[in-house]
């Protein structure tokens, strides 16, 4: 039998252009900090952008966002949240404070039944903001709109995370993820390898690098962060360009 949340998934999701995944092999790296930064530039230039949380160990990248109206039900399914001009999701709404861990087919029915009432509405962009490594998460992701996505994987220029990511980056070409490109992030902290060296080493090309801005921690929200760093906002601008310049034959 089908299972109805499948339909429902495909019609909700059907009007989003581009999936794309913020990856990674190792936790503290980034990957929160740069999606919402990623997604809040988007949604400056006119895209129609989501952020969506889905770190369902500590959903807390959403907490980067100043929340003017919350998630909440309506005739149409669960609309996002809203900080300004970003919309926001988070698979916190359905984990609540559960402090119970997940299976992973407990994960995958609270995965789909979240996709299954989530109002997206027409979206340029869904930015999601991944746990590390490779979960149900990705998994689910993939099974369901593998045509939409493409991931953009984080990561320092340390041996260590070099070595994480990279089985991440072959996991993403053995499952036909296009992969946008690496982001070496707290470049002027790590420098392991010169960026030509980063690119071979992990087969793929490096689209950005983001130095660490001790600035940023001082603010809260990801819209303080980047409006009172101009050169951490520069640095994610540039980015997002790398982003659309790869991503533009979807976008035209
Ligand atoms: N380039 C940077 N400059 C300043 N702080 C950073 C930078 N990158 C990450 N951080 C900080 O490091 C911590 C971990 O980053 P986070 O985005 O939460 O990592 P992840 O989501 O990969 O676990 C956060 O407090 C974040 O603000
Ligand atoms: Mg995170």
């Amino acid at each position: 039998m089908i299972d109805p949340r499948i339909e429902m998934m495909k019609a909700r999701t059907s009007r989003i252009e581009n999936i794309v995944l913020f990856v990674s092999g190792k936790g503290g790296v980034g990957k929160s900090l740069l999606s919402s930064a990623v997604s809040y530039i988007l949604s400056e230039r006119g895209y129609e952008t989501v952020y969506l949380d889905l770190d369902f160990h500590g959903p807390s990248g959403q907490n980067l966002f100043h929340l003017d109206k919350l998630m909440e039900g309506g005739k149409s399914g669960l609309k996002t949240a809203l900080s300004g001009k970003v919309k926001v999701a988070s698979i916190g709404y359905m984990v609540k404070d559960n402090p119970l861990p997940l299976s992973g087919v407990d994960r995958m029915e609270v995965l789909l039944d979240f996709f299954s009432i989530l109002d997206f509405g027409e979206l340029d962009f869904l930015i999601v903001d991944l746990p590390p490594g490779m979960g149900e998460e990705t998994i689910f992701l993939q099974r369901m709109f593998r045509e939409k996505l493409s991931a953009v994987v984080v990561t320092l220029n340390s041996q260590m995370s070099l070595t994480t990511v990279k089985r991440v980056v072959n996991y993403l070409k053995v499952q036909k993820i296009g992969i946008i490109g690496a982001v070496v992030n707290m470049s002027n902290l790590f420098g392991k390898y010169e960026p030509e060296q980063v690119s071979r080493e992990l087969g793929i090309e490096v689209i950005g690098s983001i130095t660490y801005h001790p600035e940023v921690e001082q603010y809260k929200t990801i819209k303080d962060k980047l409006e009172k760093t101009p050169r951490f906002m520069f640095e994610i601008e540039r980015l997002v360009e790398k982003m659309l310049g790869k991503l533009s034959r979807r976008l035209t």
